[in-house]
Order: structure tokens, then C-alpha cells, then sequence
């Protein structure tokens, strides 16, 4: 038995993070025995464990998916810890000795912020010399740099990091980093710290253009404190104050959105003098960012010379990051590079970035040089080069750029374009997950649309382990809802955007940590956010009022849904869904999210307050929205998946409407942002999966493998951002990498693998197991690492309607099982461990390694052909549908004898049903499965 993943709030190894709370958790494996008896945790200031400051004792109450601890914490101190566990089997095992060190906390500093003259474009390169004359015992940098550092030692940088400190709204509170700087210091004796713009002092939101001036403040700032422990006991602090000195980098212009200018022919400049400034307003805080770091490196798959003239460098993918070029080219001469998302007529385009340039240019100094800006990033697959007589393939890296997240569910089948799918939702996690949740990374927005978050999240959960990541964007939240009375706006950080709120965005603040809480177990982001969630429920009431005035609210509505046709052609963003049906629902959601964390966190007058409000909005959704009989008044098939989703009405009739919805579209999906993520998940849950897989598999407009059948590599913001004769479709808002669709992978894992989390027994202590099967996939293997351990769903197909089923349940979890399927002699089979707790169809299992092998009980090939009965096809509405929308005519072959099939019976019709016309038939019957 092994205790593995040993973190603290959910990181490994944590340096200098924030800690409001102090919450342990770890996994344990190889085990004989299926859950924990006993666990314990010591602290110690030493890591030989001798200097315990903390010990949990042998405790049946340390829980593995998070035990807060209530130490009171000292400033810049390492913590040694293990955990020692107990299985229901006595076996024992203790964690190898773990780390976690707190920063400055409370602590003044001795450091002063320093700034240099800004009128000067050129970036400063802010150092000091430091004479280390005795041995060094332990050295950390305490650093902050505005708009973002770079910190050196000698020529090394200090971390692999880039883009610190990250992004914020910086009015309100700023991130310190921490770093070990032991050994370097040992090596070199200047630290030196290069300032750029980014997202404080460089342009920022879609209302920028390249002339705007900075979104928080034009100037650069610093504040660094160098604390050194000596063998001897001694300790030195170097902080910035007016002693340290500035010169000029090559960097002459550098921003987010419109990339970096560097021109190493400029002269050398006098030195500067730094200048003591005053603290900024906002909060000094340690960080809650996790890092973002270089992970990828794509090299260059073709190098393109296009029809119109230009070189063009292809990396096969799109990404977010930066590049390394190497360069030899005389003094004086320029590169020039530009990024774009897709070729057009075989040339360099942008035109979707709108006013973003996403450029980068570089004057040589005549030596050869790699290339790599260090204040920006693109959103890319194909770079414009010029400047470069001859570029080879080599000469090029794309370097992905995204915050360190563990990843963790892995899922593929046996269909390619559905493992193309999969692989483009997670480029968008990766690409989208700067730090900031954003929308895209490429055009001039790139923010924290709150909206697209939300709507990914339980995506991204499954992918990924992404607490520690949205912990701080809620940290984000909670600061911009203080300062807005309640108040979620769209985009946070609000980077200077103030357009207001709007429902299904800013219900973003209950839904996320909800669903944090929900996947990883952890109720500690629910007692961080609860007033927060709580502020926004209560600022909607306040809008409300007595007159339902949230329904009249600005919102965004089924947003990108394709059921609200433009008079102008197209459709129109807002989608056919009446958005204050959609507000209200939000309204009850959020709602009923906030009572049930009342609930748990013991806040029982606010869980009646907030049951009686979620009863008083269901009540007004029902006078507005419904006939008194229960039908949805409003026929969208997002209105109905609302419907069936938070089971506001009459189910059944939803459900009918649902499905005669889906009918008429031919089976096709209209929904935008709100309704495509419950469409497929709504539809497994109602018994509709062939449905789902008909949605999921369709390869026509619109829908997820349209794109992937036109080469998409992330998936787009719109349904149709690429017509099918590969022109994008419109510039105004069209990225080629949004997430908010991805979503389809939460249906993917809570159905097609058919793992989901059991929110009674959060973290996946408890998971219901109900694999969907699609002989289109053939098989399905799904690995997924939850907080409680690592689950496996396995399916395949052995022969027509014979299947084979594994899965594992990790130590300390159960599982309830439902076959896709199964004939009922199986659950008879009692020397088959999967069926030793069988109830309704249900096998009830602990942790083990199950397997089973059977003929459906029910066939999932093709249901109808050519040569099925017609009476049979005609009482199927949807196989009726499909005849009936090919050959208007096709009642009247209704009226053939019994038993006859529908090639018969259209045999008097020669010119209608031609052989041709059978095939379409065959085609479409197919498609229904
Ligand atoms: C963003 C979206 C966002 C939306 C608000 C767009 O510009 O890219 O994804 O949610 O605005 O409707």
C-alpha cells in the first residue's frame, strides 16, 4: 500500500500561496483493503519529523478529499508533514515527508516599491549587486512586478514562469510570488528584474484599439525583497529601495494583444537611479495564481509558401503561447512575424482577431540569436514570416503557454473524428486556462467571460484536477462583487470592461464552486465563496423586486443558438429562448445551490430563507412560463432541456416536446451557450441516448464533428465559424477557439463512459457507473482520475450486440453500476462479483476490478432498413419523420398490405423511390441510431 498525491489545498508542494484555509488531502493505493479506518497527520518545523507542531492523532474523521487543519501558521516557514493511514484491513502505510512554506502573511516589508521614468518606451532591466561573503543556509525572493516581471540571477532566470504576477484587478489586490533562490544565489551576484506592460499597463478589453492607453495605470513598479539565512544563523534582507539602479532593455513596446517590438541595434543608455514611489492602493498579497509555464513545444509540420507570396509557418494546432525562433541575419535587417488561427484561399489571415495585431518585430544586432518574446502571447497555429530570406522547419517551436493544471480523465474510442473531438475540447481547456479562464486567446478580448467558465466547468473537472486554478479566479469573483454590491460582472477580472451582469454569466459565482465541491470534495471554496454566492442571489432579488425585473435585466440569452433568424439573414446572438424564462430559471438555480450550502455549512436560517425564495421564483416561472396543465409555453428546445433539467413542470410532456423539438430540426441541435451543454445530457438522462449519439455523431452543420470534419484542431465559438467551403463565416466575433462547446465531453464522461459523481458522497467517494454504448464507437476506454482515486470505464463491442464491460473503483469509494442492456438472467450469475448486491437492476460495489461480457438485451445495430415492415417504420415518429420529410408522399404507401416492407410497398412509385432515393433512406434510418 502506497499514499500518493500528498497535497495541500490542492497543490503540490505549495511555496508562498495564500492560505485562508490550511486543507490536506491524498490518495492511497495498492491496498488489500477498500477504505481508510484510521488516518493522521503530523506537522513539523524539521524534516525528520522531530519538531512536531501539530498532530492530528489517529483520527476516523481525517478525510482524505480534504482535512482542514486549524494550525495558526507563522510567516516564511517551511512545514514538513506526512499522513499515516489505516485500512479496514489493518495494513498501514505513512506518506513520504511533504513540504508546504508560507510567505510574507501579515509581515510588513522592509522592501520599498520602486519605479523609473516612464516617458522612455524602452522597458527597464531594474538591479542590484549582491556580495555574498558567507555560506548561504536558505535564500528566498519575495517579488512583485508591474505589469509583469522577469526576475534574473546573473543571466538565469530565476523561475520558469512567465507572465508574473499575473492577472488581477490590479485596483484591488496584487500578487507576490516566492521563489527558492538558494542555489543561484550561491552562483551569481546580480538580480536583476526586466518590467513589461501586460494586462496593467498595455491596452486591454474589446473597446481598445492599438492606441489606447494602459487599462490600469501606465507605469512600471516594483517591489522585491531578497531574504537570506546564513550557515551562521545570521539573515540579511535586500530590499528594493533607491540604491538600485535601471538600464534599458532592447524592448521598445510590448502588450497582450498586440505583441512585443525589441530592437537590439539601439545604443546603450546612461543608468537610471530607481525612484521610492508610494504603495499602490490595492492589496499586496501572497499569490493564489498557479504557475503558468511553458508545457508543449510544437515544431513547424509544413512551411508554406502561399499563393499570395508569403512564407507561412503550419504547426498542425492550435495553441496559445509563444516561440523560439533562431535567427541569423545582418545588422539592421527586421523580422516581422504575424499569428493567425486558419489559412483563407491558402493565404495568412486575421482578419478574426479584430483590432488585436498579435505581431512581433525584431531588429538584429547581426548575431545569431533564438528569438522569444517575454510580455505576450498569441493565439496561433499559422505564423507569417518575413525578414528571413530562408526559413527552415527547424528554425521554429511553438511554445504553449498555460497555467499548470494536472490533468487528469483520459477517454478514447474507436471512432477518430470522436477522438479528434476530444482532443480539441482539451487544446481548448489548455489554451483557455492562462491564469484567467477566458474565452479565447487570440482576438483583442481574452478575459474572464464568466459565462464560458461556467459553462465548462464540469468539463474541465473531468480533465483536469483545476481546484487550486479556480480558486483563485473565485478570489477574483468575491473582489469585484465587493466592490459591486453583490453584483457578478461579465468578465473577471473586469479589466476595465463594466458592462453590468447578466443571468447564466454571473450565476457563475454559485455554479462554479458548486460544482468544485461536487467533483473534488473540498467544502472549503464553498465556505470561501458562500457570501459571495449569497451577495449575488440577494443582489437579483434586489433587482427583481416586486415585479419580476430581472426578467426585464439586460441578458445574453441561449447565446450563439441558431432559433432566432435574423431579418437580415443569419441569426441572431440571443437565440429563440425567451430570456427572462431563462433569467428566472438562473435565478432558481443559483438559488437552490445557495440553500443547499446553507445546508451543509450549517447556516440553517439561510437554508429556510433561500428554500421559501426558490419556491416563491418556481411559482412565478409557473404563472409566466407554463399552461396550467405543465406544457412550456415557450417551444425551444433549450426551453424544454430547462424544463427537463431543473424539473420545473410536467416532465412528460416536456419531454414529448423535447423530442418533437429535435424532430423537426432533423434530429439537428439549435441551442447556444445555455442549452447545449444539458442537450445531450438531458437527453441520456430521459432515456434518449441514441439521440445524444445521433446529436454527437452528425457531421453536418451544426454540430461538434462539422468542425472536426473541416480540419478544426479546438473547437469554435460558433456553429458555423467555418462554412463548408472552408471560408470563415464572419469577423466580428468568431474565434477558433472557444470552449464553451467542448462541453459535449461532460456528456461524454457522466454518459458515454458513463462515470459520474454522486453529489451525496462528493469527490467521487461515490460514483454511478451507467455506460452508454454506440456500436458506432466500437469501443470506449475512459481513465479518470478523481480526488478519491482513479476510476476505469472500458467498452467494446466483440461481435454484433456482444460486449464486453470492465471497471475499477479505487480504494475508499463505491459504485452503483447500471448495465447498458443486460438480459436479467445475468444479475443470476452470483459467481460473478458485480452481481453480489443487485438492486433493481443495480449492482452495488466497493473498490475492485469488475468485468462482464453479454448479448444485448436489446439490438443497438441499424432498427430500420429499406427492408423493415412499413407499418413498423410509420409507428416510429422519428423513422416516420424521415420518410415523410423525403417523400411527401409516403402515406400513401401507407396504404400497402400488411407486413409489407417499404421497398415493397414503393414499388408503384418507380420515379420517387429511385435506387438512389432507397440509399438516402438507409442513409437517414442509420443516422437515427
Ligand atoms: C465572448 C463570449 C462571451 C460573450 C458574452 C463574447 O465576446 O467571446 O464567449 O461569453 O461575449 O456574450
Amino acid at each position: 500500500m502506497k499514499i500518493v498525491e500528498c497535497k495541500v489545498n490542492h497543490l503540490k508542494e505549495a511555496l508562498g500561496y495564500h492560505m485562508k484555509h490550511t486543507v490536506f488531502s491524498w490518495k492511497v493505493e495498492n491496498a488489500q483493503g477498500v477504505k481508510q479506518k484510521m488516518a493522521r497527520i503530523c506537522i513539523s518545523l524539521t524534516p525528520d519529523m522531530n519538531a512536531i507542531c501539530f498532530d492530528t492523532g489517529e483520527s476516523e474523521t481525517s478525510d482524505s478529499l480534504g482535512t482542514t487543519i486549524g494550525m495558526k501558521l507563522r510567516p516564511r516557514t517551511r512545514y514538513y508533514w506526512t499522513v499515516w493511514v489505516r485500512t479496514d484491513v489493518g495494513e498501514e502505510a505513512i506518506s513520504e515527508v511533504q513540504w508546504f512554506e508560507t510567505a510574507k502573511m501579515e509581515e510588513p516589508w522592509e522592501a520599498k516599491w520602486i519605479s523609473c521614468d516612464r516617458g522612455e518606451k524602452r522597458h527597464p532591466i531594474v538591479f542590484r549587486d549582491i556580495a555574498i561573503t558567507k555560506k548561504i543556509r536558505c535564500a528566498r525572493l519575495y517579488i512583485c512586478g508591474l505589469g509583469l516581471y522577469e526576475a534574473y540571477l546573473g543571466e538565469k532566470r530565476i523561475s520558469q514562469e512567465y507572465l508574473t504576477p499575473y492577472c488581477n484587478d490590479y485596483n484591488e489586490w496584487l500578487q507576490y510570488q516566492t521563489y527558492d533562490v538558494t542555489e543561484l544565489l550561491e552562483q551569481e551576484s546580480q538580480l536583476s528584474v526586466l518590467l513589461g506592460n501586460g494586462w496593467y499597463g498595455g491596452r486591454l478589453n474589446y473597446y481598445s484599439t492599438p492606441d489606447s492607453p494602459a487599462c490600469y495605470e501606465d507605469a512600471w513598479k516594483l517591489i522585491a525583497e531578497l531574504r537570506i539565512e546564513y550557515e551562521d544563523g545570521s539573515e540579511e534582507v535586500i530590499g528594493t529601495d533607491n540604491s538600485w539602479k535601471v538600464r534599458r532593455s532592447s524592448i521598445y513596446f510590448s502588450n497582450i494583444y498586440d505583441g512585443e517590438k525589441e530592437d537590439t541595434t539601439f545604443p546603450e543608455l546612461p543608468l537610471e537611479n530607481a525612484i521610492i514611489i508610494e504603495a499602490p492602493e490595492a492589496k499586496l498579497m501572497e499569490r493564489l495564481s498557479t504557475p503558468v509555464t511553458i508545457h508543449e513545444k510544437l515544431p513547424v509540420q509544413e512551411v508554406i509558401h502561399t499563393p499570395a507570396g508569403e512564407t507561412v509557418l503550419d504547426l498542425g494546432q492550435n495553441m496559445t503561447g509563444t516561440f523560439q525562433l533562431r535567427v541569423k541575419i545582418p545588422k539592421g535587417q527586421k523580422v516581422y512575424l504575424q499569428f493567425g488561427e486558419i489559412l483563407q484561399n491558402g493565404n495568412f489571415y486575421r482578419e478574426n482577431l479584430r483590432t488585436a495585431l498579435a505581431e512581433y518585430t525584431w531588429i538584429s544586432d547581426g548575431k545569431e540569436t533564438v528569438l522569444q518574446p517575454h510580455f505576450t502571447f498569441y493565439g496561433y497555429r499559422y505564423v507569417k514570416v518575413a525578414g528571413i530570406p530562408k526559413i527552415h522547419r527547424e528554425d521554429f517551436t511553438g511554445l504553449c503557454l498555460y497555467s499548470d493544471i494536472p490533468d487528469t480523465g483520459h477517454m478514447i474510442t474507436g471512432h477518430a473524428m470522436v477522438n479528434q473531438l476530444i482532443s480539441n475540447v482539451r487544446w481548448g481547456q489548455k489554451d483557455n486556462y492562462l491564469d484567467v479562464p477566458t474565452d479565447c486567446p487570440q482576438r483583442d478580448e481574452r478575459l474572464g467571460w464568466t459565462g464560458d467558465a461556467q459553462v465548462f466547468m464540469a468539463t474541465a473537472c473531468f480533465q483536469s484536477d483545476c481546484y487550486a486554478f479556480m480558486r483563485k479566479y473565485l478570489y477574483d469573483m468575491e473582489v469585484e462583487q465587493k466592490i459591486s454590491d453583490g453584483m457578478v460582472p461579465n468578465v473577471i477580472p473586469i479589466a476595465g470592461t463594466d458592462d453590468g451582469c447578466a443571468c447564466v454569466w454571473g450565476d457563475a459565482t454559485c455554479i462554479i464552486p458548486w460544482t468544485l465541491y461536487e467533483f473534488y470534495g473540498d467544502a472549503s471554496i464553498l465556505e470561501e465563496h458562500y457570501d459571495s454566492m449569497k451577495a449575488w442571489v440577494e443582489y437579483i432579488r434586489g433587482i427583481d423586486g416586486e415585479n419580476h425585473g430581472w426578467r426585464r435585466h439586460f441578458h445574453f440569452g441561449d447565446w450563439l443558438a441558431l432559433d432566432h433568424p435574423n431579418p437580415a439573414g443569419g441569426t441572431q446572438t440571443a437565440g429563440g429562448t425567451d430570456e427572462g424564462f431563462i433569467a428566472d430559471v438562473y435565478y432558481l438555480y443559483s438559488t437552490r445551490i445557495l440553500r443547499k450550502t446553507a445546508k451543509l455549512l450549517e447556516q440553517d436560517d439561510d437554508a429556510w430563507e433561500y428554500a421559501a425564495l426558490e419556491e416563491q421564483i418556481l411559482y412565478g416561472i409557473l404563472q409566466e412560463y407554463f399552461s396550467p396543465e405543465g406544457r412550456c409555453c415557450i417551444d425551444t428546445q433549450t426551453a424544454h432541456l430547462l424544463n427537463l433539467r431543473f424539473g420545473l413542470s410536467n416532465q412528460e410532456k416536456a419531454k414529448e416536446a423535447l423530442l418533437a423539438k429535435l424532430r423537426y430540426a432533423d434530429g439537428k441541435l439549435q441551442t447556444g451557450f445555455v442549452g447545449t451543454p444539458f442537450l445531450c445530457n438531458v437527453l441520456s438522462e430521459i432515456g434518449e441516448s441514441k439521440k445524444a449519439y445521433r446529436l454527437l455523431l452528425n457531421e453536418e452543420y451544426p454540430g461538434w464533428l462539422y468542425e472536426v470534419k473541416l480540419g478544426a484542431t479546438t473547437v469554435w465559438e460558433r456553429w458555423n465559424s467555418v462554412m463548408e467551403d472552408g471560408s470563415v463565416s464572419s469577423t466580428g466575433m468568431n474565434s477558433l477557439n472557444h470552449y464553451a462547446y467542448g462541453s459535449i465531453l461532460e456528456w461524454m464522461w457522466r454518459h458515454a463512459a458513463g462515470i459520474a459523481p454522486d453529489v451525496k458522497c462528493p469527490g467521487f467517494r461515490k460514483a454511478h457507473i451507467t455506460p452508454k454504448l454506440s456500436e458506432k464507437l466500437g469501443f470506449l476506454d475512459a481513465v479518470l482520475p478523481t480526488a478519491a482515486g482513479t476510476y476505469e470505464s472500458h467498452w467494446k463491442f466483440l461481435g454484433k450486440d456482444e460486449v464486453e464491460l470492465q471497471f475499477v473503483i479505487p480504494f475508499g469509494c463505491t459504485a452503483e453500476i447500471t448495465l447498458p442492456y443486460a438480459p436479467p438472467y445475468l444479475y443470476e450469475q452470483k459467481e460473478n462479483r458485480l452481481f453480489a448486491q443487485v438492486k433493481n437492476g443495480i449492482c452495488i460495489v466497493k473498490a475492485g476490478t469488475y468485468q462482464v461480457r453479454y448479448t444485448l438485451s436489446e439490438s443497438l445495430t441499424q432498427l430500420y432498413t429499406v427492408e423493415s415492415p412499413m407499418q413498423e417504420i410509420m409507428a416510429d415518429p422519428d423513422a416516420r419523420f424521415v420518410v415523410e420529410r423525403l417523400f411527401p408522399r409516403a402515406a400513401e404507401l401507407m396504404h400497402r398490405e400488411n407486413g409489407q416492407s417499404l421497398k415493397e410497398s414503393a414499388r408503384n412509385f418507380p420515379d420517387v423511390f429511385t435506387a438512389e432515393a432507397m440509399d438516402r433512406l438507409n442513409k437517414e434510418f442509420n443516422a437515427l441510431m
